[in-house]
């Protein structure tokens, strides 16, 4: 395994708009999906104050400083920037990004700017969401208003984190807004659409002849089969399709190959279902695939899968012990639990070699592929706070293992060139709101005050030392 990570490599901390800012109702910001959703009646925790990052944006990005991180992944909101998602301007938006930028780059603190991380304008949510194709020219009017307003000074754009979260968790998981369940036909029509966003925005963007780089972040889970047996490796294969290959392909290839065309149409003939593409999609692809800088990868875990024949549904075990809910999708198969690997305290699976694997692919699948920067990984955790110390030690295990694949993929020839802890400080969570932490800092959020983390001093020497530290 490599010992050190190149010259250059970033060793950064990811945020985004939503989880982090707060401030959802000031200085003129409108209402996105999400601010609906967690205001609802019986709404457990919203959005304010969040990480109070609207306010408090130059003490992170000190501590940012301070800690030799030089990177940061933010979000821009678009109805802060945009109140109705469309026309009207907001000039303090534009300032508050304009501020944010500047002292980013004063720090030192490269920004790696996402479009868009979840939180569509309301409106456009109740009027069809990511279904509906107007939303692809509004978002693509959104993206100019950012490429000229901050272009100047944004190195990195990405235009969407994680297509395929916005489609399986409110179409197949039924966790984000619209919280539908096995709509499998609906979240293949949205990842198609979103991919169509992100092709025009990455093609405008090319045309603009700005300084940065452009491309995308996906959640790239792994899947491996939990047998050898050939029922449970095609079931592999089909939640590859869905989850990891159609993206892929529409960003690099420029299109959908046979492969995965002949899977997708399996899922679909399955669900009763048919996808709908315009002709001007995959002109739009082919552009965007020859153009596209870097991939952003998002990898926390991976599912295990095995052969299904019934219908979708979640099978808990009554016990409620942790590891014993399936997850089943009707026509593609079931994710199932592996005894033999660790879990977190979400029972997330704990499975470094999939990070390695999902690397690996894309550069023997995807040849054409510049770069790739890890954009997420990280491990939620319920920290405890004592006398200002918390000491995460299985965090760093966690993110250690997962430096290790990213080492041991590098030295074999795939070009990873940064690397993203989610999260840079303690943030909400979408589905566990303040008591699920990522963070590098604690935040304390009776009083917005931030503790740093065993794991912030370890991870400052590992990027003082570009080498994987104990
Ligand atoms: C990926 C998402 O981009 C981020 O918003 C989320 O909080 C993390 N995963 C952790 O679940």
């Amino acid at each position: 395994m490599a010992k050190k990570f190149p010259a250059g490599f970033i060793f950064g901390g990811a945020t985004a708009a939503y989880q982090v800012e707060g401030a959802t109702r000031e200085d003129g910001r409108g209402p996105c999906v999400w601010d609906e959703y967690m205001n609802r009646p019986g709404a457990r925790f919203n959005a304010d104050p969040a990480s109070d990052f609207y306010h408090q944006y130059k003490t992170d990005l000190q501590l940012a400083h301070d800690y030799n991180i030089n990177g940061i992944r933010i979000s821009l909101s678009w109805t802060r920037i945009l109140p109705e998602g469309e026309g009207r301007v907001n000039p303090a938006g534009i300032a508050y990004y304009n501020e944010l930028i500047d002292e980013c780059i004063k720090q030192g603190v490269e920004p790696f700017v996402t479009l868009h991380h979840f939180d569509t304008p309301l409106k456009f949510f109740q009027n069809g969401h990511w279904l509906n194709r107007d939303l692809i020219d509004k978002f693509v009017e959104y993206a100019k208003i950012c490429f000229e307003a901050f272009g100047d000074r944004v190195t990195k754009w990405a235009t969407f984190n994680e297509p395929w979260s916005i489609a399986q968790n409110g179409y197949l998981a039924g966790n984000f807004p619209p919280n539908e369940t096995f709509q499998i036909e609906k979240a293949i029509q949205i990842e198609h659409n979103l991919m169509v966003a992100h092709a025009r925005a990455l093609n405008l963007y090319k045309s603009m002849n700005l300084p940065g780089k452009i491309g995308i972040v996906h959640t790239l889970e792994g899947k491996v089969a939990i047998s050898a047996s050939p029922a449970d490796c095609h079931a592999r294969d089909l939640d590859d399709a869905i989850s990891n290959r159609f993206m892929l392909d529409a960003c690099y290839l420029g299109k959908y190959s046979d492969t995965t065309m002949s899977l997708i149409n399996e899922i679909l003939q399955k669900n009763g279902g048919k996808l709908i593409t315009e002709p001007s999609d995959f002109d739009d692809f082919a552009r965007a695939a020859k153009q596209i800088d870097f991939l952003g990868m998002n990898y926390y875990s991976s599912h295990f899968l095995q052969a299904w024949d019934g219908d979708s549904q979640v099978v808990n075990n009554s016990t409620g012990e942790k590891g014993t809910s399936v997850f089943c999708l009707k026509g593609i198969g079931a994710r199932v639990s592996n005894p033999e690997v660790p879990t977190t305290d979400w029972d997330w699976p704990i499975y470094p070699e999939g990070m390695y694997r999902q690397l690996k692919r894309i550069a023997r699948d995807y040849p054409n592929y510049k770069e790739i920067f890890i954009s997420e990984n990280g491990m939620g955790y319920k920290d405890d706070f004592e006398d200002g110390k918390i000491d995460d030690t299985p965090r760093i295990e966690y993110v250690t293992k997962h430096l290790e694949a990213i080492l041991k993929a590098i030295e074999e020839g795939v070009k990873v060139k940064g690397y993203y802890i989610w999260s840079l400080m303690d943030v909400l969570s979408w589905s566990n709101g303040y008591n699920k932490r990522y963070g590098l800092f604690y935040v304390d959020y009776a009083n917005q005050k931030r503790y740093p983390k065993k794991s912030a001093y370890w991870y400052k020497a590992i990027s003082q030392r570009r080498e994987l530290v104990p």
